[in-house]
């Protein structure tokens, strides 16, 4: 696909990876909307981006995934693209983490991304050239000890998103995955502290990964794997 003239629904457009490409997808000339939750960070966003829009939405919700959706096919009738962007990603020790939110990360990165598939996905089918984007992660292929619901989460993603490949095969969605490996962006959705214990893990700049995702759904490679993730990946696979 061309990505020039595209009408791009991006979740968790307000900061990190998914900030960046709703900034280098509106510099190509399309038409982006981006998501969150926090009302502060989404109106900061409306005044630093003009031109692009912003919505709120819970994306483990059903009812506010079909508010979204209500909204967003009555003021972009032509959306063509659906990037599940937003996720969590949180340091457990399951020996002493809280049970209430040891599932959070299955919610945010694994049903959310299925269930905005699903209510988006009757309105994706009758445009003429339609995606869906599901973002992974390099430890998806990995299982990473400090992120464990997290890693399993992204490899469940990554078989969702097989299936839906191959379920989609013959009808106007084309079905991407991008599985970034550590970026610039901080890894951990919680303390510094969190984040420095794994500094030593080589970060690739988000801008690249972004553009890296670009190229790669214009080349029609159904997953895009950035730096280190194609090492990981292999790696996942020998260790299995
Ligand atoms: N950072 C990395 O190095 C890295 C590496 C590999 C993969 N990834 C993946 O790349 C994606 C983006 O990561 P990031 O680090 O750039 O994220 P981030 O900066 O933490 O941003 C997350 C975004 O998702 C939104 N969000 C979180 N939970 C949500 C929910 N339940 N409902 C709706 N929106 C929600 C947030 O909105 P609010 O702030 O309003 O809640 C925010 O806009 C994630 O899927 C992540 O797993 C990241």
């Amino acid at each position: 696909m061309d990505l020039s003239n595209d009408v791009i629904l991006i979740t968790g457009g307000t900061s990190g990876i998914g900030l960046e490409m709703a900034e280098q997808l509106a510099a190509r000339g399309n038409t982006v909307i981006v998501t969150g939750r926090d009302e502060d960070r989404l109106s900061q966003f409306r005044e630093s981006h003009p031109g692009l829009f912003a919505y709120a939405v819970e994306v483990t919700d059903l009812a506010s995934v079909e508010t979204l959706y209500r909204q967003i096919v009555s003021d972009f009738p032509n959306l063509n693209v659906v990037i599940n962007n937003a996720g969590l990603m949180q340091n457990i020790e399951f020996q002493s983490f809280a049970p209430a939110r040891v599932t959070d990360e299955v919610a945010v990165n694994l049903a959310g991304p299925i269930l905005v598939t699903q209510v988006f996905l009757p309105h994706l089918l009758k445009q003429s050239e339609a995606a869906v984007l599901n973002v992974t992660s390099g430890i998806a292929y990995f299982a990473f000890d400090k992120a464990p619901v997290y890693s399993a989460s992204k490899l469940g993603l990554h078989s969702y998103t097989q299936t839906l490949r191959k379920q989609l095969a013959g009808t106007s969605v084309k079905v991407f995955e991008l599985a970034p490996p550590r970026t610039t962006k901080p890894m951990f959705n919680g303390s510094d502290e969190d984040n420095r214990e794994v500094d030593r893990i080589p970060k690739m700049p988000i801008e690249r990964v972004v553009a890296a995702m670009i190229g790669g759904m214009k080349r029609n490679r159904c997953e895009i794997l950035p730096g280190m993730s194609k090492l990981l990946r292999l790696i996942g696979k020998i260790r299995l």
